[in-house]
């Protein structure tokens, strides 16, 4: 059964994924802002943020929020052991240029771990959603990590984030890497989905830097409950995810591919540029 928790989430999640879908065919008409070099964020992120935040917080008034829009919120009690953290919109990008992968990403954390999550994909009607300890989902169905064995014919998702430009070069050597055993490489385009599809089976390992807490908060925990792994480029534990923290490292993959992905990112050099 469902915790009451995630069955907020669910609501909330499809609150803004309605939001987005109402207009998605009016891009010409947004007002798009360039919050950083590249990294763009339309009227409708800040939209639907405000939509699903509505949905947490008639349910869970005193809960901290963190949203890629709206930054951190404190509680209606002030500081909460509990904060939801939200991306309204992951794969602004592609939502931007009518490229249709993007979803809805929350996560509810209990300090600075995630103990639910949901993924949903409004054009797909794809709702991942996992809590900790009991398994991850989609659409209600129980999810696993691949069971491959190593990286030799993997498919491996990473992206090429506007802010990573400095550590191009470091990133291509070890892509040329991956690439000498893996089958292909994706890049998706939304975080969240690329962690959801690492969870599902969809593809064997996803690693990035760059990423925000939004970003990851919510996949982390399906790729997890789903029987993988998720560490930094040196293996080590993701930091913690309630909080806002510029340049994180991720990688997820089931753990023998989760491993072998770490160890060629570190052989490779790309994990000393950091
Ligand atoms: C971005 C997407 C993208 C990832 C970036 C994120 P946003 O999130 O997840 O795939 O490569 O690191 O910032 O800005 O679309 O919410």
């Amino acid at each position: 059964m469902q915790q009451p928790a995630v069955n907020i989430m669910v609501k909330a999640a499809r609150a803004g994924g309605n939001i987005l879908l109402r207009h998605m065919h009016r891009l010409d008409a947004l007002n798009v802002v360039e919050k950083d070099r590249m990294d763009y964020a339309s009227e409708v992120d800040r939209l639907a943020e405000v939509a699903v935040v509505k949905e947490l917080r008639r349910a869970y008034p005193e809960y901290a929020v963190l949203g890629e829009e709206g930054g951190e919120q404190k509680g209606s009690r002030g500081a909460s052991r509990y904060t939801w953290v939200i991306d309204p919109l992951d794969g602004t990008s592609n939502y931007l240029h009518g490229y249709p992968h993007w979803c809805v990403s929350i996560a509810l954390c209990e300090g600075p771990e995630p103990v639910h999550g949901v993924v949903f994909d409004p054009l797909r009607n794809e709702l991942f959603t996992a809590s900790r300890g009991s398994g991850a989902q989609l659409n209600d169905k129980r999810i696993r990590v691949v069971e491959r064995k190593d990286l030799a014919g993997a498919t491996v998702a990473t992206c090429f984030h506007p802010r990573e430009r400095g550590r191009l070069a470091a990133q291509f050597d070890c892509l040329r890497q991956v690439m000498s055993v893996a089958e292909d490489v994706r890049r998706g385009g939304s975080a969240a989905l690329d962690l959801a599809y690492v969870a599902a089976g969809r593809s064997d390992a996803y690693f990035e830097a760059g990423v925000q807490a939004w970003d990851i908060a919510a996949g982390m925990l399906l790729v997890r409950e789903a029987g993988g792994k998720v560490t930094d480029y040196r293996g080590a534990a993701i930091g913690p995810v309630h909080v806002a923290m510029q340049g994180r490292q991720i990688i997820a993959g089931n753990v023998r591919i989760a491993d072998a992905l770490q160890k060629t990112i570190a052989a490779s050099g790309y994990a000393a540029a950091f």
